[in-house]
């Protein structure tokens, strides 16, 4: 497929990347091109003109800044007639969308960085496409990792979740790394343990029917070490803590959603 994605800096060349790995044609816009060349190594061709781009493309993906979208959409609105058009700025609604693109087919998606792997999660939405149209699109967003199709009213919530997950894990890596060099650790080895009992438990969980509650029991002996850790962490109210990151992040994403585009 023939793909444009405007605005390649931090998850837009993220993009550009996992989709030409995948043998589609892609070129990628931005500004500052220099800072997109990297991707010519992976075959993309990076220019600065959004309407060449968006005329050339049969799917158009859009990965700039939300505050840029509706003056980005007003250059390559004609362009997207009868197109796919895949945005992925937060807390820009299919709504807006449409009204800043009415022939467009409007698809709204929020992966996370996590592209880069080919590990991402992707919730979308869509009310425009038809059965063929979405797997085609399915397809596109597989190549970032794991995808599902939501109610447009989650939307905000896979933002606050997921869009924004890698931040918050990457926040509790780092605290079991400092907590290896806090009872003497080596960095390195702090380092590969916390990440791979990350890995290891994720993948646990994944092939697990049942609650992760149930994992955490298993591995909890009476009178054993894990309890001692676990009732700290209790007591510093880690749930509640990441629970109210996730609605932080969503209520913001919420605003962002009702606020005016410029
Ligand atoms: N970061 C995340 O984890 C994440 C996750 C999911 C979704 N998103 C969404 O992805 C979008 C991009 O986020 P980001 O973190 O990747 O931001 P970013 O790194 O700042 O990327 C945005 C890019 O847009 C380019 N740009 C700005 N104006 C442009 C224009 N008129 N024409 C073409 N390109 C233009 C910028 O490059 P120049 O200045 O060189 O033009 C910049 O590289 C946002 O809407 C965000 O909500 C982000």
């Amino acid at each position: 497929m023939r793909i444009a994605v405007i605005g390649a800096g931090m998850i837009g060349g993220a993009v550009a990347k996992a989709l030409a790995g995948k043998g589609h044609e892609v070129i990628a816009t931005r500004r500052n091109v220099e800072k997109a060349k990297w991707l010519g190594e992976y075959g993309v061709k990076v220019i600065r003109n959004n309407l060449e781009a968006a005329e050339w493309a049969e799917v158009v993906f859009l990965a700039v800044k939300p505050n840029k979208v509706a003056k980005v959409l007003g250059e390559i609105r004609e362009a997207l007639n009868g197109k796919i058009l895949v945005s992925l700025a937060a807390g820009v609604p299919i709504k807006t969308l449409k009204e800043l693109a009415p022939g467009a087919k409007v698809v709204r998606a929020m992966p996370n960085i996590a592209i880069l792997v080919g590990e991402a999660f992707t919730g979308y939405s869509t009310t425009d496409l038809e059965p063929g149209e979405r797997e085609k699109v399915e397809s596109l967003l597989r190549t970032f990792g794991e995808c599902l199709l939501v109610d447009e009213e989650h939307m905000d919530a896979i933002t606050g979740l997921s869009g924004s997950g890698p931040a918050y894990v990457s926040v509790f890596v780092e605290s079991m790394i400092y907590g290896g060099l806090r009872v003497g650790l080596p960095r390195e080895v702090a380092k590969i343990a916390a990440l791979q009992t990350l890995l290891g438990t994720a993948k646990l969980l994944m092939n697990y029917e049942g609650h992760p509650a149930e994992i955490r029991d298993m591995v909890t002996t009476p009178g054993g070490t894990t309890i001692d850790g676990i009732f700290e962490l209790e007591e510093g109210k880690i749930r509640t803590a990441i629970m109210k990151a996730i609605d932080a992040a969503t209520k913001k994403s919420r605003i962002l959603s009702t606020r005016t585009l410029p």
